[in-house]
């Protein structure tokens, strides 16, 4: 029993000893690597209590240094320097300090603020950091790009490098550091644009990229639900306000290029304390509920262009300490809640249109000279040069301030000297990732739409607001240049966005005076015409009157499609070289089909009686046709807006037939244009249609021979036969005089496929028998029939 308790008790011993020694070791070797970093950092004042006989891990520390342990390792080293402490000597090395880092295998936060570290972080060494949780290296002098290495320090959360000189772009894998919380590179060299990838950092809750040379979009960082502070200012960022969270507590987009619109979104980020939007160019309305939002303490709008009308009667939080309204163009008079003279509050707002007040506002020829600025009328009526410019523009369904809507359309052929220019098209920049969608409604109406209609319009930017500036810089100034046509109601441009994105900009002048608000539901409407066989909406811009808000333009931004309608595609004569052959032809007529098919079931309210001919359908650079002339709905009943446009006031009964086969109409247009396809040319009243389709039900059930000769001669030795049959005959079908016996859309675009199918088929074929060594050019007749 005594040996036993003798035993054990020397079990103990050896025990504590072993581990007496173990601790001892790593002591001491944590107390080199620290004497090391000392000598290392050349003795700052900071570590001067440092030596040999120092205990790290007690608990004492004063604010220049602390080390923290936890079971006798090393997990924090905090040592800040004297403020804006001098480089360190030559013969300091970064690789050198962080290799001695490494020899601190537990460290999860690491503070070296001020301590005149320089040169690039070595990529190599710093990935070997793998425990670091935080990182502040701010006030020092480094420099050059952000390691990739860094990317494998997967438990990082926080890193701060503010106050230092590290350059280059913004590197794409951050989101490869899965936890990181908080980004701060305020005041370095940083430039470039932001990566999309930022958009990943689920956890992000403070980015801070202040005083940098960023420039361009701010990507979506709608997915960042925690993002709390987004501090941007000293930037080149715009000219887009970014697209956020709801959860933001403070948002400083100071001093940037923005020149947008600030979006109604920003009154529902509910948590919002600090919103400084200041020196930009903002335009468009201020929103009064930003003053009510529950939490906001401080906000800054001065130097921009903000109007709108504010009033007496508006309510403000009680939290508000620092208001800002210097600078812009708002009327009306300072809301009362502001004009209380407390001391704790600071309300600035000189240099506005505002009546009555005490500070300065500007005078009253500015303030109109500035609403007129806004709304500059471009004066070009006429286009002078020589080069030709047509111009689609169609206007179905009455006149303007008759009862129907206005359809607008868009389309636009420039020939000769002009087309060869376009010959080097841009590349199509896709360079907004974001959700399409203008707003929730939309959203919420998207599931109306198929996956594959939804899938038809990838390859677009998403819909959204534009800025005038961006649409006064995409016409360069409403340049002669730039000027396609005008119709009774505005004018149309051609313009180049930023990225090279070529639109067309349909302007529309208002001649009575409706809120923003009025145009919301058209705007939604107009949104959703996107589609890839349409000429696709991709935003609107509203230009409002100083005074009331009031809008006074609207502009609608289409996508420019460059190579002409399908009228000057298809032609007789066979020699024309930009003449389809027929499998062009199908394909063009398949994507009619489509987009008609869009139209009647892809967007709600369904959209009918376009009234098509084959100079409403574009085509782009792959051929693609696309429509351009559709009864996009703007102006409901120019007497009565507010009532919005019931489904029903979407459709022009253009042709006498019911509105139970309001699908039909489109249907026979459909049929006259395959008949100009298969023919080559136009008939020239419904009467000669009437007669050519006899023709064609009557040569259908004839000998090819006979169906050959009436075909465009351009196409009459490469169609085969059996399409071509086929093609008359849906065509025949479609110009039924019963609207009730014209085949469905759906059945239409089965024939022009089977169509497409069998030419294909008979193509491949030939090409094979060519590649045999005998003559089989596509152009020859065919031989092999299909039955
Ligand atoms: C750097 O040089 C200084 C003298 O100029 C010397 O005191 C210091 O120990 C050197 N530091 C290192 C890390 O060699
Ligand atoms: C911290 O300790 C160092 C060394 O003992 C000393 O020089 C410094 O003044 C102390 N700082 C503060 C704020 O107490
Ligand atoms: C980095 O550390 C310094 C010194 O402790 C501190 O003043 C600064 O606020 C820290 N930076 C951030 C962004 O927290
Ligand atoms: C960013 O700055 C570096 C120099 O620091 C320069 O070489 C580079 O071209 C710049 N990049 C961009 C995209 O502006
Ligand atoms: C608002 O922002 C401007 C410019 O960014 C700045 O000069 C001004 O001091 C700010 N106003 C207040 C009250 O902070
Ligand atoms: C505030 O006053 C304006 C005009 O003075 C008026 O149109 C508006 O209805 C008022 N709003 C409220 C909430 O009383």
């Amino acid at each position: 029993m005594a040996e036993q308790v003798h035993l054990s008790m020397l079990l103990v011993l050896v025990t504590l000893l072993l581990s007496i020694h173990h601790t001892e070791q790593e002591d001491s070797s944590q107390t080199q690597t620290l004497l090391r970093i000392k000598r290392l950092l050349n003795f700052p004042t900071a570590l001067s209590s440092w030596n040999s006989r120092t205990d790290f891990c007690s608990p004492e520390s004063n604010s220049s240094e602390t080390v923290v342990c936890y079971e006798d390792a090393i997990t924090q080293l905090h040592i800040i320097g004297e403020s804006k402490a001098p480089l360190l000597p030559k013969n300091f090395s970064i690789d050198s300090f962080i290799t001695t880092l490494i020899r601190l295998p537990h460290l999860k936060v690491l503070t070296l603020v001020s301590l005149g570290m320089w040169g690039p972080l070595p990529g190599k060494i710093i990935g070997r950091l793998s425990s670091l949780e935080i990182v502040n290296m701010s006030s020092n002098f480094l420099y050059g790009a952000i390691p990739q290495e860094l990317s494998s320090l997967s438990n990082l959360q926080t890193l701060i490098l503010d106050d230092n000189m590290f350059a280059g772009q913004l590197p794409d894998w951050l989101d490869s550091l899965p936890a990181l919380t908080v980004l701060s590179l305020r005041n370095n060299l940083f430039n470039g644009s932001l990566p999309y990838s930022l958009g990943n950092l689920e956890n992000l809750r403070i980015l801070s990229l202040s005083h940098n040379h960023f420039y361009g979009g701010v990507p979506d960082l709608r997915r960042l639900t925690n993002l709390q502070v987004l501090e941007l200012d000293g930037n080149a960022f715009g000219p887009q306000f970014p697209r956020l969270g709801t959860k933001l507590v403070s948002l400083v987009l100071r001093n940037n290029r923005f020149r947008s619109g600030v979006p109604a979104e920003v009154t529902s980020y509910y948590q919002l304390q600090r919103l400084d939007i200041s020196s930009n160019s903002f335009v468009g309305p201020f929103h009064p509920a930003l003053l009510s939002l529950p939490s906001i303490t401080y906000l800054n709008i001065s130097g921009n262009k903000l109007s709108g009308m504010l009033f007496e009667n508006l309510t403000c939080s009680s939290e508000l300490k620092v208001v800002d309204f210097s600078s812009n163009l708002l009327t009306g008079s300072l809301p009362r809640c502001l004009q209380s003279n407390s001391n704790d509050r600071t309300v600035l707002y000189g240099r506005n249109c505002f009546q009555d007040t005490n500070q300065n506002q500007h005078l009253l020829p500015f303030c109109h000279t500035e609403a007129l600025a806004v709304g500059i009328l471009p004066e070009r009526k006429k286009h002078k040069d020589g080069s030709k410019v047509g111009l689609c523009l169609s206007i179905v369904g009455g006149t303007l301030g008759g009862v129907a809507l206005v359809a607008l359309i868009f389309f636009i052929v420039r020939r000769g000297r002009a087309r060869r220019k376009m010959k080097n098209p841009p590349t199509r920049l896709i360079s907004e990732n974001a959700a399409s969608g203008y707003t929730s409604k939309i959203l919420s109406d998207a599931r109306y739409i198929s996956q594959t209609m939804k899938l038809a319009t990838v390859g677009l930017p998403s819909y959204r607001t534009f800025s005038l500036e961006e649409i006064e810089e995409a016409t360069n100034n409403f340049n002669t240049a730039s000027f396609m046509g005008e119709s009774s109601n505005g004018q149309m441009y051609r313009g180049r966005l930023r990225d090279g994105f070529l639109v067309a900009i349909r302007c529309l002048k208002m001649r009575k005076r409706y809120s923003i608000h009025n145009f919301m539901h058209h705007i939604e409407l107009i949104s959703k015409f996107r589609h890839r066989h349409l000429v696709s909406a991709l935003g609107h811009c509203f230009e409002c009157y100083l005074e009331d808000s009031t809008v006074s333009r609207i502009f609608l931004v289409f996508e420019y499609v460059p190579n002409g309608t399908l009228k000057t595609w298809i032609s007789a004569d066979g020699h024309s070289r930009k003449s389809l052959n027929w499998t062009q032809r199908i394909e063009a007529a398949i994507g009619i089909a489509k987009g008609i098919q869009f139209l009647h079931s892809g967007i709600v309210p369904a959209v009918y009686s376009n009234n098509l001919k084959t100079t409403d359908v574009l085509l782009d650079r792959n051929l693609v046709a696309k429509i351009c002339s559709y009864n996009l709905p703007l102006l409901a009943n120019i007497g009565k807006v507010g009532h919005g446009i019931s489904s029903s006031g979407s459709k022009i009964p253009s042709v006498k037939e019911s509105t139970k086969h309001e699908d039909k109409s489109d249907i026979y247009d459909f049929g006259v244009i395959l008949q100009e396809i298969i023919l080559g040319r136009a008939a020239k009243s419904r009467n000669e249609v009437d007669g050519l389709k006899i023709l064609f039900q009557a040569s259908i059930v004839g000998d090819e021979e006979g169906r050959r000769s009436i075909v465009d001669a351009g196409v009459r030795l490469s169609c085969l036969d059996e399409s071509l049959k086929t093609m008359m005959e849906i065509c025949a079908r479609c110009l039924a005089k019963d609207p009730a016996e014209r085949p469905s859309i759906e059945d239409v675009l089965w024939n022009l496929q089977f169509a497409a199918q069998v030419q294909d088929a008979w193509r491949g074929e030939s090409q094979t028998q060519s590649s045999d060594g005998s003559p089989g050019s596509p152009f020859q007749p065919p031989r092999l029939t299909f039955h």
